[in-house]
């Protein structure tokens, strides 16, 4: 039997929203099947919104990009992020940026724009230059290299550097580093409740050791200044003056450590992926990287077209965000539904990205369609919606694409990477997606880029 969501008001003409009527469970464990298909089959038979019971509760899934601007640009102020996003990551990342809403949001957003500028960003690049040399020219060559483990260690390690910036004792840095993947994977325990040894303890646990190391270090930082991120939120402000409390600095860096993390490793490790299986497109980026030689300045970024679309693609095909969740804060109108006040509305990013009408051979991996002449993205404002959209849109979306292709210069420079042509990377979209398997590639240096 269909479930149907409350009822329209009276005298209105606004249709329900209705869904399959599957119990919970099953409902999730088919979306972790096959999302893709799940999705398709929801959206021929329920059209862009469909009613679901997923993790205990009744959620709008909300398909195609008509829906998701409606959402995001939340003209009529009926969506709230912090509520829908608490019941997920808000014990650990609480007071995060994405956690705000309204006035206090764009507040805190005005300040954090400061850290985003391009001369800050730049000043990020330079921190993290010499650390990607150096890391990635110790990378092992390997018949079985675990792409999506290096990227995450990678990424852990040039936290610290730049996000960080502090000379930290090897024991120091280890526990902050333990802390913080136990933070993030507290987010997606099964049981939500604090019991030892478990996931959700070990995240109460890790954002204490969060708190505690960033509140020990900030009046030294607040001293000493620096180009890293912490240093920078220290000393951000507005035009007319406002600045972040300590409070804020340290809410805010514990929640940018974690939004940067996985998402950026996720990326990689899906241009390792599409790289892998496209070689003549290894072999393109890599022509654009050795041209351009060694020394990447942040104002070259832009030279790297082929890498870009490879880069925007791999978002396409595997967006690091697979959905984004809002809460009605009161009844409201929706493509003509009605949406009853506390509703729980997920916009379904990853599988919009396939949707036909939108991407044209949505499963091809296809960098071009970003090129100047085709900007296949440009059908709809959020056709292409990796880093969202509207007053929550990633603030750190020229931060990644400084970093990743930063990455992906020196890796293309002095290594290649190759997959049989029959393989097929298990995908698993249980939370962020991962490959279940790592990724596992062939790596061999380049013998003329030997160092
Ligand atoms: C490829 C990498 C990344 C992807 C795909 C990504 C994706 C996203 C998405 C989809 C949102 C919007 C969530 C929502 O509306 O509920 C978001 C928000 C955010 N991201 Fe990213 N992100 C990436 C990297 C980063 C990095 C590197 C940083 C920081 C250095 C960052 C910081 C943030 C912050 C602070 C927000 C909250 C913005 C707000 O609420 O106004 N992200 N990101």
């Amino acid at each position: 039997m269909q479930a149907v969501l409350g009822d329209a008001p009276a005298g209105s003409d606004l249709k329900v929203v209705r869904g399959p009527g599957t119990n919970g469970l099953v409902q999730v464990l088919r979306l972790r099947r096959n999302i893709f298909d799940e999705a398709a089959g929801l959206r021929t038979e329920f059209g862009d919104l469909a009613l679901l019971k997923a993790f205990g509760i009744k959620i709008v899934y909300a398909q195609g990009p008509e829906a998701a601007d409606v959402i995001l640009a939340n003209r009529d102020r009926a969506y709230a992020s912090g509520p829908a996003w608490e019941y997920l990551i808000g014990p650990f990342f609480r007071r995060g940026l994405m956690l705000l809403d309204f006035d206090e949001h764009h507040e805190h957003k005005r300040i954090m724009q400061q850290a985003f500028t391009p001369a800050n960003l730049k000043g990020y690049m330079d921190v993290m230059m010499p650390g990607i040399r150096e890391r990635i020219a110790g990378w092992p060559v390997s018949d079985n290299a675990q792409m999506y483990g290096r990227f995450k260690e990678l990424t852990l390690d040039l936290a610290l550097d730049v996000f960080v910036g502090m000379q930290l004792t090897e024991s120091e840095a280890a526990k902050i580093n333990r802390a913080f993947i136990d933070a993030v994977r507290a987010g997606s325990a099964l049981i939500r409740k604090p019991v030892p040894g478990l996931r959700w303890k070990k995240g109460l646990t890790a954002r204490k050791v969060l708190e505690d190391f960033f509140f020990s270090k900030i009046g030294e930082k607040r001293r000493q200044g620096g180009s890293d991120l912490f240093a920078v939120m220290c000393s951000v402000e507005t035009e007319d003056g406002i600045r972040f409390s300590d409070e804020d600095v340290v809410n805010h860096m514990i929640f940018l450590l974690m939004a940067a993390h996985d998402t950026s490793t996720t990326t990689m490790t899906t241009m390792a992926y599409y790289l892998a299986k496209n070689p003549e497109w290894q072999d393109r980026v890599r022509q654009q990287s050795q041209q351009l030689g060694d020394d990447l300045a942040y104002d070259r970024l832009g030279d790297l077209t082929g890498l870009d679309w490879c880069m925007k693609e791999s978002l396409r095909l595997c967006g690091p965000v697979p959905g984004i969740p809002r809460r009605a804060v009161r009844d409201t109108e929706l493509l003509g539904h009605h949406i009853p006040a506390n509703t729980t509305v997920v916009i379904s990013t990853l599988t919009n990205h396939y949707i036909p009408e939108y991407w044209p051979e949505p499963t091809a991996f296809d960098p071009e369609r970003f090129s100047p002449e085709r900007r296949e993205d440009k059908i709809h404002r959020l056709a292409w919606e990796p880093f969202g959209g509207g007053v929550h849109r990633c603030i750190g979306l020229h931060f990644a694409g400084m970093q990743i292709k930063a990455i992906y210069h020196e890796l293309l420079q002095h290594y290649q990477w190759s997959v049989p042509s029959t393989y097929e990377w298990p995908l698993d979209v249980s939370a962020l997606p991962v490959p279940r398997d790592g990724l596992p590639v062939k790596l061999t240096r380049i013998p003329s880029m030997n160092r």
